[in-house]
């Protein structure tokens, strides 16, 4: 069988991790998925950057948009970011040639994963996004293949590594709000724009990607309310601790009566629940199943080891030739709950 001719657009944390693993991982991944993988072409930003990765016999396209139309390429990786230009257009002109893509861009999903799964659908190729969320965690393909015979009533956890790690160090450490962020960003954990980690937008993206998987809905962000945790000092944290809990930035989707409730905040949760045990840049999901007891996942949540590990994951499976529908249904079937009433708690 021929190799997976694999594009990679956006050489940064993860990108240039991703083109490291697969040259680390060539045998294994070939084994596991019958056929090699291989990248021939990348694009980024900047090809003069000093990235120390052996690329040669890579080509180098001029855009995005033209590593999505080269017709070497069978899977398209789009690991720049942002929710819209350039990764969208690159995005979409791969799904119609019918190839498959692979993405860690929660940005993006969160506001045209719907709009793009259709695409997938249409023209047959896979859309994957492991990476989008909780990073190494398998909590896409946790809701999407392996729960799809169990309703599922609450999905909820710690979505964001950047502030589970601010609040670890503030409580730990007694360090400053602003200290504590220039680490993460240091240890590559933390958005472009930071804000979106510790204004709480992005655990809100990624709980209403786990919502439409958990609920068979459309992505809703706008339907999430936010509040992140960029006020929170070392002083609180320790006021919580004095009265037995730990303060953590929670994302929750509930199903109510009427209709799905999506949430972030800070939380006051006891120190004795298995929740506050998870310290620094981990990420924990619980999914409460209809009929089962809860299911917890926990692991590292950011960084580019752990993003690459489930982008190379999702790249395996289009080498094995799966097909998931990328919100584990048809997109025509996904229920429209932006409008839906929620309770502020
Ligand atoms: N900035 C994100 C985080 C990266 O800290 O969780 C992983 O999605």
């Amino acid at each position: 069988v021929a190799p997976l001719r694999v594009g990679i657009a956006g050489l940064g944390t993860v990108g240039a991790e991703v083109v490291r693993l697969i040259e680390e991982q060539s045998r294994t991944l070939a084994e596991r998925s019958g056929r090699g993988v291989r990248v021939v072409a990348v694009t980024a930003r900047s090809k003069a950057k000093k990235r120390s990765l052996d690329l040669r016999g890579v080509n180098w396209a001029k855009s995005p948009l033209d590593l999505a139309s080269d017709a070497n390429v069978d899977c398209f990786v789009e690991l720049m970011g942002g929710s819209g230009e350039p990764a969208l257009s690159a995005i979409e002109a791969a799904l119609k040639a019918g190839k498959s893509v692979v993405t860690a861009n929660k940005a993006l999903i969160a506001k045209h994963g719907v709009r793009l799964a259709k695409a997938a659908e249409k023209h047959g190729g896979a859309f994957n996004y492991e990476a989008a969320v909780g990073a190494a965690i398998p909590v896409i393909k946790t809701l999407r293949e392996g729960l799809a015979g169990t309703g599922v009533s609450r999905v909820y956890g710690i979505l964001n590594g950047t502030c589970n790690y601010i609040l670890t160090r503030m409580e730990q450490e007694g360090l400053s709000f602003a200290e504590c962020l220039k680490d993460a960003q240091r240890l590559g954990y933390a958005e472009a724009d930071p804000s979106f980690d510790v204004d709480g937008h992005d655990t809100a993206q990624k709980l209403a990607i786990l919502a439409s998987l958990a609920f068979g809905t459309k992505v809703a962000q706008s339907a999430v309310y936010v509040e992140g945790i960029s006020s929170i000092a070392p002083e609180d944290l320790r006021a919580a601790e004095e009265l037995g809990y730990r303060v953590k930035l929670l994302g929750v989707a509930v199903r109510t009566a009427k209709g799905i409730e999506q949430r972030v905040h800070p939380t006051m949760v006891p120190k004795s629940s298995s929740i506050a045990q998870v310290m620094g840049v981990t990420n924990a999901v619980t999914i409460d199943g209809e009929g089962i007891p809860p299911i917890t996942l926990v692991g590292p949540g950011a960084g580019g080891a752990a993003t690459a590990s489930a982008v190379v994951a999702d790249i395996a499976d289009v080498a094995r030739g799966i097909r998931a529908k990328p919100f584990g249904r048809p997109v025509e079937r996904l229920r429209d709950t932006s409008k839906a009433p929620m309770e502020r708690h």
